[in-house]
């Protein structure tokens, strides 16, 4: 297996804050990794980092062997690295389908655009984008939803929808950002049935931020804790669990979920 994502020494300061701080980890090709650790320990902000909404204060990330870090969102977004975010973040005015036919236009190389509009080439990119948007509602239990304003939809398919969205953009590389956080245990099997499925079917490795650590677990071959913005584990999911350092972080926060 080789590395796809290799995060080096990576800090992150706000003012005086270190949100993160020398933090390095690794995700290999089809590979599923975790990313734990209490309220405020820095998950986010290595998320951000990764897929360019934030640039590292120090350090590299690197991604299939090129250097990404300080590289803007889209250009990254371009190379295969894609991400949900922790609040549902759908245009909510805009329908399922123009959500979805956004992101997909971000693979599509649009004839001269404004040009073209309505021209032979711009109706085959149009062909091609909706035929995508129908195979990802279809795959995503989203069809009979495609006419509606995002916004309308339930709070589990909109999580649902953050996934689709993503995946629009074609990446190797699947950043989630707190997937199942407000899902029904239900909704948190589907999600975890239906994330194994997308990474099988497309070899997608995936970097995993979730507090619910049974779906991390149960996921994940591999977990990376972090605690106020240094990493403090590195593990097999069977090995996290009996880790001194990972049981002492989240004793010692308020997050009480690390059971
Ligand atoms: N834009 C920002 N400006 C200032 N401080 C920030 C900013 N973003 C994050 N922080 C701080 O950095 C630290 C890490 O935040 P981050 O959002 O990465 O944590 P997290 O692990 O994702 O937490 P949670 O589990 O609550 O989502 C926190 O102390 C947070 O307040
Ligand atoms: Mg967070």
């Amino acid at each position: 297996m080789g590395t796809l994502l290799e995060v080096r020494r990576v800090s992150r300061f706000f003012g005086g804050l270190a949100a993160l701080a020398e933090v390095s980890l690794s995700v290999g090709e089809g590979e599923v990794v975790g990313l734990i650790g209490p309220n405020g320990a820095g998950k986010t902000t290595a998320l951000s980092i990764i897929s360019g909404f934030l640039r590292p204060s120090a350090g590299s990330v690197r991604y299939c062997d090129r250097e990404i870090a300080g590289l803007p969102a889209w250009q990254i977004t371009r190379l295969g690295v894609a991400r949900t975010f922790q609040a549902t973040t759908v245009f909510a005015g805009a329908t399922v389908f123009d959500n979805l036919a956004r992101a997909a236009l971000v693979r599509a190389s649009y004839p001269l655009f404004g040009q073209l509009v309505g021209s032979h080439a711009s109706r085959a990119v149009e062909k091609t984008v909706r035929a995508k948007v129908e195979a990802l509602a279809e795959e995503f239990a989203l069809s009979c939803w495609l006419s509606r304003p995002a916004g309308s939809l339930s709070y589990g398919h909109q999580k649902r929808l953050g996934v689709a969205l993503a995946l629009a953009t074609e990446p190797q590389l699947l950043l989630l950002d707190e997937p199942v956080a407000g899902l029904n245990p239900q909704e948190c099997t589907e999600f975890a049935t239906l994330l194994k499925r997308l990474q099988q079917n497309r070899s997608l490795s995936l970097l995993l931020v979730e507090h619910h650590i049974q779906f991390v677990t149960g996921l994940c071959q591999r977990v990376v804790a972090l605690d106020h913005g240094r990493k403090i584990a590195d593990a097999p999911p069977a090995e996290l669990v009996s880790n001194p350092a990972v049981v002492e972080a989240y004793l010692g926060s308020e997050d009480d979920d690390f059971a």
